[in-house]
Parts: structure tokens; C-alpha cells; sequence
């Protein structure tokens, strides 16, 4: 089946070919005025000016008029744990009465709080919830996403979760990725035996998941007082050993080597970044590790935002993306990750258009699949709202510019 969109006011991520940007290419967001896109079953078929399309023989089945809309690609939400069991508003109280982290991870809040909710809940509930958040942020512009576990820290609760990731996969029309982070926290009945803990994980889950193929990544929240640099190693080297590559949260809270460690490992990526120092930066500038930023999580947590101008600067490759969960980031929108890295980090609308789609998708491994309006890619594609310039998008901050989304060629 072939359709034409028409009259596009502006088609923006037109790219012949793929790249993972990083320094000044960021800024570098290819676009054409006046345009139009031919799908041919869900597949990005062609594109360019509406007069070049007079000139095409072809026949369209289908016309869709965009009637001046921008159309972009999808965003690629490259780190989230939507899979959870219940909100923490409670938490989120808490702290604006001044409790600390440390005071709610004492009243049993936290990672653990959300573990035991998780493991009280069957796997049919879970499923249900992540769908209907899944909705959500398709219906904000989201057609890639990469989904966690980690709020199990069980066999039973992390192989549930990842079963319902591989549940989600298989129902939505969305880019779904798994990644396995058994590695979340240590468990209650392993606080003082952190060896015992990373023995399950290597001994008792990873073969399970490998058997089922339920997980694509592996991932690690290094940390001080989570995993060390070396237990992370040990963690990933082991999943890498059953083809997981790694996906690493580092330097949220301190700097905790785990940017160096990723690099080591050739990581796909190392996430959050809100504390780095030059030899962090250096080293990840030096690699083809992807950086990814959670402005989100930094905004809910109060903390400094992720140095984007400095790694940009220096020549890292970052990508944005939302952490959507319910402890740090209880938000999908990727509309308001891109509006808070204009505002707070200083990076320029094209930059974070282009970090939260092509390199968004690299940091999935789903760059010759979504990311960017190139032939052969999924036409998921984002239609405006009319809008006056690219710009106003992350300028409306808590507006919704988006009036319609498209997955695999047909409108959600
Ligand atoms: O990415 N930093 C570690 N993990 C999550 C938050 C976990 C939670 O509080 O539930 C994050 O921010
Ligand atoms: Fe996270």
C-alpha cells in the first residue's frame, strides 16, 4: 500500500544516510520546506520538495494532506523503567517536607519500595499498567523506546519483569528494547553479603534470560553505596558473555568511575551523568560509548542538570532520554525532556531534536530503523500542531504541539 502526505510545511531529520552526531554536527538538523513523504507498507519509500512529487509516475493509493503541519521523526526514548507496580507519590510528599533520600530509603522507600510492590504484583497487572503508560507516551511522540527491569531484585520479580517487557514487544507496534538490571540495588536479605547477590544475578538469572531471550542489555546502577566500578564490570562482563551488551546508569549521584567502566567495556551507552569531572568527559569524548542525558530525573530529584554543553562541546555523542519511573522521572514525555535541555542545559533545539531521535536510536541499536526520514526506515513519524518555527517546540514548554503520531505508517 502506497501513501502520499502532502503539503508538509516542514519535513525535519532528512538524512541519505546514518550518523551518530556528536560536537557541532548536533547542531546539524537537515530539513526540507514544502515537502512530501511516500510510505509504501509502513517504510519510508521517498521524499522531497511537492514539486519534485508532480514528477513522479507512481500512482498514490492513499493522500494524506498535512495541510502545512512539520512532521519529524519519532522520538526515540532510549532509557526508561515503565515497568513498575505503583506510583511514589507519598516519596515525592516526603521530600517536599524535607526528608532525604537517605531518610525514605530508611523508611523503606526507594528501589526497594518499588521491589516490593513489584513482587506483590502478578504478572497480568504489570503488563496492564506498562501498556497503558506505553499508550501515553506513544500518544506524546514516542515511536522507540528501550524498557528496564530492576524493580524485581528477585529471580522470580526480574524474570516476571522482563517477561512483561517481552509481552509488551510483542503487542505494540512501537521499537521496544529490554534491558536486565538485576543490578538495580541490593536486596534487603543481601545488604551485608553483596557477593551472594551478584552470584544469583550471574548464576541464577542470566542463564534464565539468555535461555528465553529476554533481554537485549545489560545494565548496572554504579554508584557509591550500589555497585562498585568493579562489581559492575564483573556484572557486565558476565552478561556480555551471553550477548548482552551494556547500558550502564553512571555518575548520577557522584563520580563513580561508572563512565570509565563503560567506556572500557564498549558500552552502548552510560546514563544520567549529572556529576562528571574532565576525565569522565575526556574519556567518553574519546569512545563511541553514547552519553545519555535524563534531564527529567535531575529536575524531579532537584539536583544540577547534566553538563550537555560541555559534552557536547568536547565531542561526546549524547542522547536524550526520559528515565520515565516512578522514583526519579514519573514522566514519558520526551516533548518536555527536549523543552527542559533547551532551557536547563543550553542546548540548542536542533541539538536536542537530533538527541532524542537519530542519536536516541543509536543508543538502541535502531538506527537503520527509525531516528530519521531516510528511505527504508519506519515512517513513525511526529505531525505538529501548526507551529511558527521549529524553535517553538521546546519554547512551549507543558504545551502539546503534537496533533497526531504515525507507527509503521498508520496514525495511532
Ligand atoms: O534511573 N538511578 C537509579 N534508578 C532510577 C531511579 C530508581 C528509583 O528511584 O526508582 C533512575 O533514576
Ligand atoms: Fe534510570
Amino acid at each position: 500500500m502506497t501513501t502520499d502526505i502532502i503539503n508538509i510545511k516542514l519535513l525535519v531529520g532528512t538524512r541519505l544516510k546514518n550518523q551518530l552526531l556528536r560536537g557541532k554536527e548536533l547542531a546539524q538538523l537537515p530539513y526540507i520546506e514544502d515537502a512530501y513523504l511516500r510510505i509504501e507498507d509502513g517504510i519510508i519509500a521517498g521524499y522531497g520538495k511537492m514539486e519534485e512529487r508532480s514528477k513522479t509516475s507512481e500512482k498514490s493509493a492513499i493522500i494524506i494532506d498535512a495541510g502545512g503541519q512539520f512532521i519529524l521523526p519519532a522520538w526515540c526514548d532510549s532509557h526508561t523503567h515503565l515497568v513498575f507496580a505503583a506510583s511514589r507519590e507519598e516519596e515525592f510528599v516526603d521530600k517536599i517536607k524535607g526528608l532525604s533520600y537517605a531518610d525514605i530509603a530508611a523508611k523503606g522507600g526507594g528501589i526497594l519500595n518499588s521491589a516490593n510492590k513489584l513482587n506483590a504484583a502478578t504478572e497480568d497487572e504489570l503488563f496492564i499498567s506498562a501498556w497503558k503508560r506505553l499508550e501515553e507516551v506513544s500518544k506524546l511522540g514516542t515511536g522507540a523506546i528501550e524498557i528496564k527491569s530492576g524493580y524485581g531484585l528477585t529471580v522470580e520479580g526480574e524474570l516476571k519483569m522482563l517477561r512483561v517487557i517481552k509481552r509488551l514487544k510483542e503487542k505494540s507496534k512501537l521499537c521496544i528494547k529490554a534491558t536486565f538490571l538485576g543490578a538495580h540495588t541490593y536486596p534487603i536479605t543481601y545488604k551485608e553479603n553483596h557477593q551472594g547477590y551478584i552470584d544469583v544475578i550471574i548464576n541464577e538469572m542470566l542463564p534464565v534470560i539468555a535461555k528465553e531471550k529476554l533481554a537485549d542489555y545489560i545494565d548496572v546502577f554504579c554508584e557509591n553505596g550500589f555497585f562498585s566500578p568493579a562489581e559492575t564490570e564483573t556484572i557486565c562482563k558476565a552478561g556480555m558473555g551471553v550477548g548482552l551488551k551494556p547500558k550502564i546508569h553512571a555518575n548520577q549521584l557522584n563520580l563513580s568511575g561508572g563512565t570509565q567502566v563503560g567506556v572500557k567495556l564498549g558500552a552502548i551507552s552510560v546514563d544520567h551523568l549529572e556529576t562528571m569531572d574532565e576525565d569522565a568527559t575526556k574519556s567518553l569524548a574519546d569512545s563511541n560509548t553514547i552519553g545519555t542525558l535524563l534531564p527529567t530525573a535531575a529536575f524531579f530529584l532537584r539536583m544540577p542538570y547534566q553538563p550537555a554543553r560541555q559534552l557536547i562541546d568536547t565531542g561526546c555523542a549524547i542522547a536524550l532520554a526520559s528515565d520515565y519511573n516512578p522514583g526519579s522521572s514519573p514522566s514519558g514525555n520526551m516533548n518536555m525532556v527536549i523543552s527542559m535541555s533547551c532551557i536547563q542545559m543550553k542546548m540548542l533545539p536542533e541539538e536536542a531534536i537530533n538527541a532524542a531521535t537519530i542519536n536516541g536510536a543509536y543508543a538502541m541499536e535502531l538506527q537503520d530503523e527509525v531516528g530519521s526520514i531516510t528511505i527504508g526506515k519506519k515512517a513513525n513519524l511526529i505531525f505538529t500542531k501548526p507551529i511558527s518555527s521549529l524553535a517553538y517546540l521546546p519554547y512551549a514548554f507543558g504545551s502539546n504541539c503534537i496533533d497526531k503520531v504515525m507507527i509503521n505508517g498508520e496514525f495511532l
